[in-house]
């Protein structure tokens, strides 16, 4: 990675932050910060994006954005090394957004495969609000806005990163070379990429009860992990089982690393020689589950500890926040003066332009 890379990524407010996330991209987004090989990095929570489809709960909302913030500090995010902010209070965000409209059409809104699942799992078919309709133009704001280089999201947010780009590329030949292209940053082993929920749907959504979330009790994540979806074929300990769709497994493919098993399986050097053994048959799911259930607590109590200790004052969690704005928002500032400027409606600060007028005037 280089220095000049500008890190960008964020989280809807609509919950508590679940494994999926972690695996997903928090995990990363605290190992790039610990890198430091970064010029900025920025973390939002997108609590204007989830009003576009919560515009009727705004007290939801902002619930969350407090259990966001915990959980982001909870994972080990810095506020020393990178800036965490609230999107809705960063209005040049909202001016960035209505200038991008022009460069999008409703045709192409309509292609975007994420808001086509979202707007079916919404039952919004019949009335889509337009807010939640051009989500995807208020998330490319949100990017270019820090010209962020690489933002590191789950494998749904590729439409919205695609969309961003071609209104970069748009932008930029009709203005001027003035925003930047962003990459997408995947996670880069296949089970993060799209964790499922622990009933073995293909992902973990709070409406579906199927999220182990990084602040449950140690009680709770065993018993989800003791309840998960395993090979429904695989009856008895002796019968050969299936690892691929066995959410256990998947699981420890995200997780598990080779020196768990030195503490807590020692008869198997790795995941490959336990999977081997389990599609033999002769390995049984409980012996798998209380595997997973040893790797998951390792991962999550150090996360559950750190985040009880920052619930003890939630004061200094809103001061952090308000300096990320205040920061977030002079960054975002200082691309709107450039893109005012590229576009020709920074009329006051334009030195020419007077003098253009004048001269345009007095030949008439
Ligand atoms: N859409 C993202 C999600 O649902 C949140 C988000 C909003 C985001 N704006 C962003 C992510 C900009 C990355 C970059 O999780």
């Amino acid at each position: 990675m280089k220095k000049e890379n500008i890190i960008l990524t964020g989280d809807r407010p609509t919950g508590k932050l679940h494994i999926g996330h972690y695996a997903g991209s928090l995990r990363r987004r605290v190992e790039l910060q610990d890198t430091g090989d970064y010029k900025d990095m920025f973390i939002f929570i997108a609590d204007a994006q989830a009003l576009t489809d919560n515009m009727e709960n705004p007290e939801k909302v902002r619930q969350n954005v407090i259990e966001v913030a915990l959980d982001y500090l909870a994972c080990g995010l810095d506020p020393m090394k990178s800036t965490i902010f609230i999107q809705s209070q960063i209005p040049e965000l909202c001016e960035l957004s209505f200038y991008f409209m022009n460069l999008v059409t409703v045709s192409r809104l309509q292609r975007n495969p994420t808001v086509k699942t979202e707007i079916q799992m919404r039952n919004f078919e019949t009335s889509i609000p337009v807010g939640f309709f051009a989500y995807p133009i208020s998330q490319a704001a949100d990017i270019t806005a820090f010209k962020a280089t690489t933002v590191p999201v789950g494998e749904d947010q590729e439409p919205m990163l695609e969309q961003a780009r071609e209104i970069v590329r748009r932008f930029n030949s009709i203005y001027g070379e003035t925003l930047v292209e962003p990459e997408i940053l995947l996670p880069d082993n296949a089970a993060c990429l799209r964790l499922p929920g622990t009933d073995g749907k293909s992902k973990m959504s709070k409406s579906l009860g199927n999220c182990i979330y990084l602040s449950d009790p140690a009680d709770q994540v065993q018993k989800k992990i003791r309840s998960m979806f395993t090979d429904p074929d695989h009856l008895h300990v002796q019968d050969p089982g299936k690892v691929e769709g066995n959410t256990v497994f998947t699981y420890l493919d995200a997780f598990c690393r080779n020196e768990h098993f030195g503490h807590y399986l020692p008869e198997y050097q790795n995941l490959d020689e336990l999977k081997a053994h389990y599609m033999r048959g002769g390995l049984g799911d409980m012996k798998v589950k209380n595997f997973l259930n040893s790797v998951m607590q390792e991962t999550l109590e150090p996360i559950r500890m750190r985040r009880k200790e920052y619930e003890k004052d939630i004061p200094a969690i809103y001061e952090m926040l308000r300096k990320g704005c205040e920061k977030a928002r002079e960054t975002a500032a200082a691309t709107l003066d450039e893109v005012r400027r590229s576009m020709k409606i920074n009329y006051f600060n334009d030195a020419e332009l007077i003098a253009e007028q004048i001269e345009r005037f007095s030949k008439e």
